[in-house]
């Protein structure tokens, strides 16, 4: 009998004999020209597919110890199986043309797929259940009936369904045998031996029919259209041995092994690091796009969204971070999303976002491009934003204006009157809030008058720019240099105006940020350097995290008053509800401070306003597995850092930090030692650092937050 006959009987026949027809020999002589695509296959009536509301749902491994549980388990590998061999009866007749050895393969494994139907349609009837009981559901057709060519065919069913089912196989055997069904366990364990082999025969053709350029990783998850996806040739555990076994290499296993993609059935968000959102907003017009330096250290810090994505999730990233640096992630207890590699060109990426669909766009800030973004995966616009958009334009948009540093001598002095009377004995003078000057005479009668009163230097800023850059210092006793004066000319210029305000004496740094899906706020003591620039988080509770002197003051309760910690949080509060109003209702925070004046600590009412995400955001995912009683340390350290310190690369300097302070771990939380933020094994220009424990933050001394250098990072954090 010719395979072509054979093969239209396997898939068109509506009998169970059709389905598990094999002659003891067969040719190969007349293979047509190549069928189209069925719509359906043929199939006794009882086993016909079955609509979804009628479908029964898979059972848990907790109601096995049940025979018709068990039975029921087993009819639904009896579909899998039947899938299987029409599947593969399609691909016989689809592809004539394939080699001579590829379909007698295939034929090879037709004749064990069918040997298992019958062990498990056996099995399930003596266990009380007939083979046509349970209504079936047709999952492995649906996404492989359309396959193109052979290829198509070893990646979705030899290295998807099949190597899937190697967990499977496996796992049930484990259950099984446990509930003392030995019988069922051996079924299982053939199965298993025999789909080694056939995930064996799906790699030997690929090797031979990808592009040997490259990897088998890369040319499996190419190949891979949607709904299938790597998530989809794993099982409930990963059997690192059957893969071994069946050739698969162990960059492939790797790769599987951290891959975390969704299976399909919730809608996964897409995180964009679009750090430099604020760059972009400052322009104050459309056209934004980052120069060279940006782009390379926003690339690799393009990660860190993962520490606010959930499973299932994408992450675009500039490079895959590699298997090795996510394995360790995961031991870890982080959870992982799946990464993406963002293409270089605006239609690459347009191509791959509309490639599948989503949940929503989850950037660090809001700004033209990512609302661009967020177009093209809603294009019609269905889903709310989490901001309201002006009809005159982007920068319109009435919670910009909480944005911009011009607002925050306002927003100070509101909050100290909405903040029951102005409390000076916490907030400090209300001069401390500074003043928006509109012109010369104004700026520099302001400059003497801050110096009398508060001795230090006045700090001139301009209005529209970020924590610690754009701004000039002005000494008591020195008078403003032309290039100093030149600059404020240039401000008052272009933004109508200048902030003022005292210096003051930064004791320590402490955020709050919030989020849409996360009702509660977050606050941490965060490292600033001389210059107020972003250096590093602790990711303590900040009751623990600032010196006993400073933790009195903010948590004790005097005289029946709230605690100032309480009233910080309540500032913050305030403001979330003033972004709210004013139709922001995205990830936010507030920077304040610590300072020092005439002997006395106070806490300033508000530092600056982050419509954006913050690191806040991320040390909130990073904090859940860091033990809280434990110094720690979240700082980022540049490659001129390393080098400082005699390290060559980043890469080195990452070795010797892991080797000399590996991580401890206790109930899903590091206690002792140093872990990483971005991948340590690609990192060129800058390197998350995490330090648990006093001797791990001191190996970091001279670097990162611990040092006093400047750095390119500080721009666009
Ligand atoms: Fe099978
Ligand atoms: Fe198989």
């Amino acid at each position: 009998m010719d395979i072509s006959l054979i093969a239209e009987r396997i898939l068109f026949g509506n009998r169970l004999e059709d389905k598990l027809l094999l002659p003891e020999k067969w040719t190969d002589d007349n293979r047509g020209r190549g069928m189209g695509i069925p719509s359906s296959p043929g199939r006794p009536e009882a086993l016909a597919f079955a609509p979804k509301a009628a479908r029964v749902p898979f059972p848990q491994t907790r109601e096995l110890d049940d025979d018709r549980t068990r039975g029921i388990v087993l009819h639904f590998f009896a579909n899998h199986e039947l899938l299987a061999i029409e599947i593969m009866a399609l691909a016989l007749l689809r592809f004539p043309d394939a080699p001579d050895a590829f379909r007698q393969g295939l034929m090879q494994t037709i004749a064990e797929e069918q040997g298992h139907l019958r062990l498990y349609q056996k099995r399930m009837q003596a266990l009380g259940v007939k083979l046509g009981a349970v209504p079936v559901n047709q999952f492995f057709w649906d996404c492989l009936k359309t396959m193109q060519n052979p290829l198509d065919f070893v990646v979705g069913m030899s290295l998807t369904f099949e190597q899937a089912n190697l967990d499977f196989a496996r796992y049930y055997e484990q259950a099984f045998t446990q509930l003392g069904d030995s019988e069922t366990a051996a079924i299982l364990q053939r199965v298993y031996e025999d789909e080694i082999g056939h995930v064996k025969h799906g790699v030997s053709w690929l090797h031979r029919w990808k592009d040997p350029e490259e990897s088998e990783w890369q040319a499996y998850q190419k190949r891979l259209k949607l709904p299938l996806s790597p998530a989809r040739a794993k099982g409930p555990i990963f059997d690192i041995e059957a893969r071994r076994r069946a050739n698969l290499s162990d960059d492939f296993v790797e790769q599987l092994d951290v891959f975390s993609g969704s299976k399909g059935g919730k809608l996964p968000a897409l995180h964009w690091y679009n750090a430099d959102c604020e760059l972009e907003l400052a322009r104050e017009s459309p056209g934004y796009s980052p120069n060279q330096g940006t782009r390379k250290v926003m690339g690799e810090l393009m990660t860190c969204m993962m520490f606010v994505a959930k499973p299932g999730d994408v992450v675009l990233a500039h490079k895959a971070p590699s298997p090795r640096w996510l394995g360790r992630m995961r031991d870890l207890g982080f959870d992982l999303p799946e990464f993406y590699e963002q293409p270089e060109s605006a239609r690459e990426l347009r191509r791959m976002i509309e490639s599948r669909r989503w949940e929503r766009l989850t950037p660090w800030g809001w700004t033209p491009r990512s609302l661009d973004m967020a177009r093209i995966i809603d294009p019609s616009g269905q889903k709310p934003l989490p901001i309201d958009l002006a009809t005159e334009g982007f920068w319109q948009n009435p919670w910009m204006e909480l944005f911009r540093k011009s607002a925050l001598p306002g927003l100070r002095r509101d909050l100290r009157q909405e903040l029951s009377g102005d409390d000076q004995s916490l907030w400090g003078p209300q001069e401390a809030d500074g003043a928006l000057l509109r012109d010369m005479t104004d700026v520099l009668m302001a400059v003497s008058r801050l110096h009398e009163q508060f001795g230090t230097p006045a700090v001139i800023k301009s209005p529209y720019g970020f924590a610690g850059s754009g701004m000039l210092r002005a000494y008591p006793g020195q008078d403003l240099s032309e290039s100093q004066l030149g600059w404020i000319e240039r401000q008052l210029k272009l933004y109508g105006a200048v902030l003022i305000e005292p210096w003051l004496q930064r004791i320590a740094d402490i955020s709050v940020v919030w989020s849409p899906d996360e009702e509660d706020l977050s606050s941490f003591v965060f490292h600033t350097n001389a210059k107020g620039q972003y250096k590093g988080h602790s990711l303590q509770p900040v009751s623990y995290a600032l010196e006993p002197e400073l933790r009195s003051m903010m948590f004790a309760v005097k005289q029946g008053q709230e605690a100032a910690y309480e009233r910080l949080l309540e500032v913050a509060g305030l403001v979330r509800s003033k972004l709210q109003e004013r139709g922001y209702r995205y990830a936010a925070g507030i920077d304040t401070m610590l300072y020092r004046w005439r002997d006395r600590i106070y806490l300033r009412v508000l530092g600056e306003v982050n419509c954006r995400m913050t690191m806040g955001h991320i040390a909130r995912g990073l904090r859940k597995r860091v033990n809280p009683y434990q110094p720690s340390l979240w700082q980022t350290i540049t490659a001129l850092e390393a080098q400082g310190k005699g390290w060559a690369k980043l890469t080195d300097l990452a070795q010797a930090l892991q080797d000399q302070h590996p991580v401890r771990s206790k109930q899903n939380a590091v206690e002792k030692g140093i872990f990483f933020t971005n991948d340590p094994y690609q990192s060129q220009y800058v390197l998350g650092v995490v330090a648990v424990g006093a001797e791990a933050i001191s190996a970091c001394e001279g670097m990162g937050a611990l040092s006093a250098s400047q750095s390119a990072l500080n721009d666009i954090t």
